[in-house]
Order: C-alpha cells, then structure tokens, then sequence
C-alpha cells in the first residue's frame, strides 16, 4: 500500500465498485417497486454479457431493499435443491424474526434454561410445517414492519428448469396471498433465453426485464474520475477521457483500466495520461482471459469461422462478404448470423451488416488465430513466499 492508500478500483467479478455508472434510471425504478403497489414491478430478471455488472446490480437492488426493511433471500443455482434451501433460509430469518419464536424461548428460558433452543427448532422443524407454511409466515411478519420479502437467484443461466419452476411457483403463490414479495434473478443472456424458452418458465418471461451492458464512454470517464475524487490522488481531465475510451464503456473495464492506471501512477499524487495509456495492453488481455476466453472456449467451428470471417473488416462487415469469405451459401449465413447475436458476441449494425457485440472481441480473435488459444501463455519464473522465507539449507 501507498501513503495514497489502497486502490480504489474493482476489477473483479461480483465486486461492488464505489460508483455505479449507467445504473440510474433501475435504481430509481426499483426503489419506486419496493415502495409502490404494483407486484409485476417486483419480479425481475437482469441479463447481460459476462462482466456487464447482472451481480453488481443483483446486489445493490438486495441493500436498497434492506434499506427500506425488507428481509432478503439468496438462493444458490449451486445447491442440490432450490426449494429446500429456500425454506432452510426461512426457517433460519423467522428465528430471527417471529416475535412467538422469541416468546417461546422466553418461557422456556424461564422454566429451565436448557430447553430454550429446541422450543424454537420445534416451532419450525416440525414435521408438520410446509415451506408454504413457512414462507407465508415470513412473508406476514415482514409485511407487519412495513417490509417485504426479497428472493433472488444468482447465475441464472445455470439453474435446472424443474427446480427454478418449484421456486417461482412459491413466489407466485406468496403474491397470490397478497403478501409483499420481489423476486430477482440474474444470468448470462443465451442460457437465460433458452430457459424462458421453456413453457413452465412463464412467471419470468413476464418478469421486468433488465438487460445490462455497456455505458457511454462519457459516463465511464465520469465514474473513473469520481472514483478517483473520493481519494487523496487526482486524475489530469484527459488521461480520465481516454480511460473512459479504453474501457469503451463496459463495466468491467472502468474498473480495469482504472486500476490499472492508479497502480502505474505509484506514490504521484496526480495520474496522468501515460498512467493510463501504459495499462491499456494489460486491459485487453485481462478482458480476453476472463470474458472472451471462456465464451470463445465452446463455441463450434463453423460459427468461429464466422467471427474469423468479420475480422477483415474496419467497421462493421457485410453479411453477403462473410458469406462468400466462408464459402457457404447466404441463406446459411443466415443461420450462424441468428446464432451469434443469440450469443450476444454479435449484433446487427443495420442492413445487411453485422459488427461485434462486446469490445475487443476482435482482438480476442486476431490473438487467438496467433496463439491458437484466448489466453496469454504464462512466462518468468518468480520464487514463491516458501522458497523466499524458507531458503533450502545450504
Ligand atoms: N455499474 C457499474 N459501474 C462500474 N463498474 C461496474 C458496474 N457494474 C459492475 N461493475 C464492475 O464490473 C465487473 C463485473 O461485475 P459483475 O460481477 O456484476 O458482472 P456479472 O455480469 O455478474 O459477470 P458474470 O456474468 O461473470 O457473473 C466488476 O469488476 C464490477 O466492479
Ligand atoms: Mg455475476
């Protein structure tokens, strides 16, 4: 650590950076649902790209609504049942909560100190109490305070159909009962849309939907220098501009290239433009390792052709030229055009034109056709703490 103190910047995913850019406009709807009447506003769903910032938002909506005294709910895509963690959760909060919960242990406490905590584990863990019993429970003591109940579920993408349709068939019942109930999920947008492909997915098909990405460059040059403001280091005006045009705006490259140029400015109390002009490379290997690497990694050959295909171009390619560089037929084209922009690593850019849908995929490609791989070979041996601190005997 500096005397400047630690970076401030957060390149790392599910992060809460300092300041949010470009999320305005949710915050403020999604204060208005929490206050508001209006259930439909309460069921969520936020999709994006791979560090577009779903979790960042997934978790500022969750303090925003503890703030108001709501009580919050996170289930895991990872444990074996969705459904059974979630009444584990509530039984756990109603300890909390339920003043009869507390009586009990009260009483109990005053007969003989020993038995307080099974009374308590005997009120929720009988055999007698469904997960409808306990949610409703919940959800009725948190509506007495003024509060709601918040469920969320993160990495959408990777939930099993079943299991999400069990949950989502307990907060439509919770509504149903008139009780206060939001509920946000979040993934990455090709495996959420093959979800809500599904028929038994309906409640999140009509869930408010949230789709995050990119910020203008502007508003990312603004949340480096804020950021950078809130600490004892400043950053010159057009070093700031060019972090912004660096980050192109997506979320986990204002916190990238931020970082990046707080480390190279050192112990200088201003970070000038050569500060970040000298992160940049760093930036765009970093993006291709974490985000293109791992979306590039399954993709089939064909549709890698297709990305291949586009690289020729300045700006955005024609599709009847990509058509011909594969040697495929336009109506085929077609096919891997439709695929790609489901996958997000594409997008229209009017007619007959396709451009790349996240920023540096291009180089991503142009390196991976170099080094036939998206990451960058590790390289320099470097002794690690053992061998530092623990020197063999000579
Ligand atoms: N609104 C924002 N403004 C600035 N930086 C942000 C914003 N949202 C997220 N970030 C930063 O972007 C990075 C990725 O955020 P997050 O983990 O939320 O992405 P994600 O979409 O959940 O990614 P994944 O698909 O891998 O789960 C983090 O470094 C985080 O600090
Ligand atoms: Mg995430």
């Amino acid at each position: 650590m500096t005397a400047h103190g630690a970076n401030p910047f957060t390149p790392g995913f599910g992060l809460t950076p300092m300041i949010l850019a470009g999320r305005a406009v949710a915050i403020d709807d999604f204060t208005a649902a929490l206050a508001g009447n209006v259930p439909e506003a309460r069921a969520i769903l936020i999709s994006g790209a791979r560090g577009s910032g779903k979790t960042v938002l997934l978790t500022e909506f969750t303090e925003l609504a503890m703030e108001a005294g709501w009580t919050d709910l996170r289930v895991h895509t990872s444990s074996s049942s969705l459904v059974d963690e979630l009444r584990s959760m509530a039984i756990a909060r109603l300890r909390e909560l339920d003043p009869d919960a507390e009586t009990s242990r009260l009483t109990s406490a005053r007969v003989s100190g020993v038995g307080a905590s099974r009374d308590v584990l005997d009120r929720y863990e009988g055999e007698g109490e469904t997960i409808t019993t306990v949610l409703d429970r919940l959800a009725e003591l948190t509506d007495q305070d003024g509060g709601g109940l918040l469920i969320t579920l993160d990495e959408l993408q990777s939930v099993d159909r079943d299991q999400l349709h069990a949950l989502t068939q307990h907060v439509q019942d919770l509504i149903g009962s008139g009780h206060a109930v939001a509920f946000i999920a979040a993934g990455v947008r090709p495996g959420v849309d093959a979800l809500l492909d599904h028929e038994r997915t309906t409640f999140l098909r009509r869930a408010h939907r949230i789709e995050v990405g990119s910020v203008d460059v502007g508003t990312a040059a603004e949340a480096i220098r804020m950021t950078i403001a809130d600490t004892s280091k400043t950053i010159a005006p057009e070093a700031a501009v060019l972090a912004g045009e660096i980050s192109k705006g997506y979320p986990y490259l204002i916190q990238l290239i931020g970082s990046k140029a707080w480390q190279n400015s050192g112990d200088a109390d201003t970070i000038e433009l050569e500060d970040v002009r000298g992160g940049s490379s760093g930036v765009i290997a970093a993006m291709i390792k974490n985000v293109h690497g791992p979306s590039l990694r399954g993709l089939s050959s064909r549709k890698r052709e297709y990305l291949h295909a586009m690289l020729q171009d300045e700006g955005p390619s024609n599709v009847g030229d990509i058509a011909e560089r594969m040697g495929i037929d336009p109506r085929n084209q077609s096919t891997y055009r439709e695929r790609l922009i489901d996958d997000e690593l594409i997008r229209p850019a009017g007619r007959g034109l396709v451009e790349f849908a996240l920023p540096y995929l291009g180089d991503a490609l142009r390196h991976e056709k170099e080094e036939g791989a998206a990451t960058e070979p590790g390289s320099g041996l470097t002794r690690s703490h053992r061998s530092r601190r623990d020197p063999r005997p000579r």
